[in-house]
């Protein structure tokens, strides 16, 4: 069995794809599966979610440049079957997506590399930069499913229509590419935009939304900066049951 591949994924900056890609990876550890963070942006806060990750001599740069480097993939957390490995970023990948744009067949290298590894994983999650250059494109062309966490604020449905016309490109090189959902990751209920905007939300793009939304919630905040996913933090709090219940919708829909 391979690895279902999904690319957490929004051009727009700060809007929770890291928050999500890190608790949501430890809920679907935490319930037993064997799981895989990639962090493609050089700005490496997926990877420091983790505290500090041992790093060994080669990078996911260097994977990336040539198919000879094996990926880098630390283990993180094990159990019984269940584990959960990241793959750390590196400042390297900043000019590594550069150095790309000259080399045959650059959109695929990410997904010739996690061809090799995906039969040891149920899920791999693809942490992806505030851009749509070509780390991005890497990852959803690596993909066959996107996880859209997006902000319920005015701006951010003009930034889903621009996601959606990428993921249209990318079905060129990558047909089966589909939305596996949008969840609204940052929702705060207590502003009337967010809930016009999340109404609004709901009735453009339909189920492709996800029923649970996570609020703003300052321990989501925290356990970021303390480098550990919420779940290792706070082991029962409303905030870990909101990814626990993003979890089992996303088992519901694979
Ligand atoms: N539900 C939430 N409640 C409160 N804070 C949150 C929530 N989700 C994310 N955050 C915080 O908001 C900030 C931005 O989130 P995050 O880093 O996940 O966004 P991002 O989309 O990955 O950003 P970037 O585009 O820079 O990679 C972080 O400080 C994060 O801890
Ligand atoms: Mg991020």
């Amino acid at each position: 069995m391979c690895a279902r591949i999904i690319s957490v994924a929004n051009q727009k900056g700060g809007v929770g794809k890291t928050a999500t890609t890190t608790n949501l990876g430890a809920s679907l550890y935490n319930l037993g599966h064997k799981i895989l963070l990639v962090d493609m942006d050089p700005q490496g806060n997926l990877s420091s979610s983790f505290g500090t990750v041992e790093r060994g001599e080669t990078t996911v740069a260097d994977a990336i440049l040539d198919r000879k480097v094996a990926l880098p993939i630390v283990p993180i957390y094990k159990r019984d079957d269940a584990r959960l490995d990241l793959i750390p970023t590196s400042v390297a990948l900043a000019t590594a997506e550069a150095a790309l744009m000259n080399k045959l067949g650059r959109e695929f290298r990410l997904r010739e590399q996690l061809d090799t590894v995906s039969n040891l994983y149920d899920f791999i999650f693809i942490d992806t930069p505030p851009s749509l250059g070509l780390l991005t494109i890497n990852s959803l062309v690596a993909a066959q499913l996107v996880l859209v966490p997006t902000e319920a604020r005015y701006f951010s449905l003009q930034g889903l229509q621009m996601l959606q016309e990428s993921i249209d490109e990318i079905l060129y090189i990558n047909p089966h590419l589909r939305i596996l959902g949008i969840v609204l990751s940052k929702f705060d209920r207590r502003l009337r935009e967010e809930q016009t905007v999340a109404t609004y939300l709901r009735e453009h793009w339909g189920d492709l939304v996800f029923e649970t939304h996570v609020g703003t919630n300052s321990k989501i905040l925290e356990a970021a900066s303390a480098g550990m996913p919420l779940i290792e933090m706070h082991g029962s709090h409303r905030a870990v049951e909101m990814y626990a219940s993003l979890a089992r919708e996303v088992l519901a829909r694979v």
